[in-house]
């Protein structure tokens, strides 16, 4: 009944964080402020659930288009951007689809769904991105579309915009510059976007996760195709309602990330200090480091009732490497101090 390389995949595992200090999912530590909750709560109990949501958005459209300096016909609404990932691998012409090496798991997740081959290139230990053989790659491979997360999501650096440039004025496919952390990014690459190169965007990272609500700006004439392979109702009500709302409110937000930036550098620092972590600068809501025994700092930072992200796997790049989202300055100094213990 069910495809057989269906059948050899591992489901994807959240673990179960009951109780725990969560830094394991670079979710935003900060929860609203009392005062928008009583107003947001207030304008969702009037929506009319007994309705379908609206299946053009195009009133969420123009407000994302107004935040970002683009026309509402160039930006495409997704649950998510995982969601527009699929999109993306299911509209893309055929062929692999062309990724670094480590990166954001879900492209070659989807890819595997979707029976698309991959084409990867590793990154150089210290995580950098060789743009010219990533481009010979793409062409021997023949790639058809391709991802490069700005900045990088596991190991939070930022490619240099002359390499991403590069990339971008020679890729004859389709190229994604995912931008998912963008709000705690030095700068953005949305002027990059051309009738072949695509930005990807979320709100999730910013304070909304829980609402599910990715976008991408591209050319219209893009947009337009894509739109055929989303369904129709792909976003509910209520967070058509939220995200309308939180739009209005936006200062509160990127004034979160700010904070969060701040703690980002004072938590670098902090562990720069330890003499057996070694821990990479990073431009985005998580500091990626490494350690002798990752088993043993990740297995006592949960017993210790923190969670976050284990990414060891022995040979790879990320060999000893373990994942912490940023917290608010409490739970990082909790963190800290239980890292401290462990090494
Ligand atoms: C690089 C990158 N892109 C996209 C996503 C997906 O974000 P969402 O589906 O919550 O919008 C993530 C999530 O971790 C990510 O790291």
């Amino acid at each position: 009944m069910i495809r057989s390389d269906i059948r050899a995949l591992n489901a994807y595992h959240v673990p179960d964080s009951s109780g725990m200090l969560k830094l394991d999912a670079m979710e935003n530590p900060y929860s609203l402020p009392d005062e928008l909750r009583s107003e947001w709560a207030r304008r969702l109990s009037e929506s009319d659930i007994n309705r379908y949501p609206d299946a053009d958005m195009l009133p969420l459209r123009s407000r994302i288009a107004e935040l970002e300096g683009v026309q509402p016909d160039q930006v495409l609404i997704g649950n998510g951007s995982d969601e527009i990932i699929q999109m993306l691998l299911m509209a893309a012409d055929a062929g692999p689809c062309a990724v670094p090496k480590p990166t954001f798991v879900m492209y070659e997740a989807v890819s595997k769904w979707l029976r698309r081959p991959v084409a990867s290139m590793t990154l150089k230990p210290d995580f950098s991105l060789d743009a010219k053989a990533f481009l010979n790659m793409c062409s021997r491979e023949k790639a058809s579309l391709a991802f490069l997360a700005c900045p990088n999501n596991p190991t939070g650096n930022m490619w240099p915009r002359e390499d991403v440039q590069h990339i971008a004025d020679n890729y004859r496919g389709l190229l994604v510059i995912d931008e998912a952390y963008g709000p705690f990014a030095e700068e953005s690459y949305r002027d990059m976007i051309t009738r072949n190169v695509l930005l990807l965007r979320t709100f999730s990272k910013l304070g909304m996760a829980g609402l599910r609500l990715g976008y991408a700006l591209g050319d219209a004439t893009l947009i337009t195709e894509l739109n055929k392979v989303r369904l129709p109702y792909n976003i509910n009500t209520l967070t058509q309602l939220s995200v309308a709302f939180f739009l209005d409110h936006f200062a509160v937000f990127e004034e979160q990330a700010k904070k969060i930036c701040v703690e980002r550098e004072r938590l670098l620092a902090v562990m720069q200090a330890m003499d057996k972590v070694e821990v990479f600068p990073s431009q985005t809501n998580f500091l990626l480091f490494r350690v002798a025994d990752p088993a043993a700092v990740f297995g006592g930072l949960k017993q210790a009732g923190i969670l976050i992200k284990n990414l060891h796997a022995k040979g790879s790049l990320l060999e000893g490497c373990l994942r912490v989202t940023i917290g608010t300055p409490e739970e990082n100094n909790r963190f800290a101090n239980a890292l401290k213990e462990l090494i």
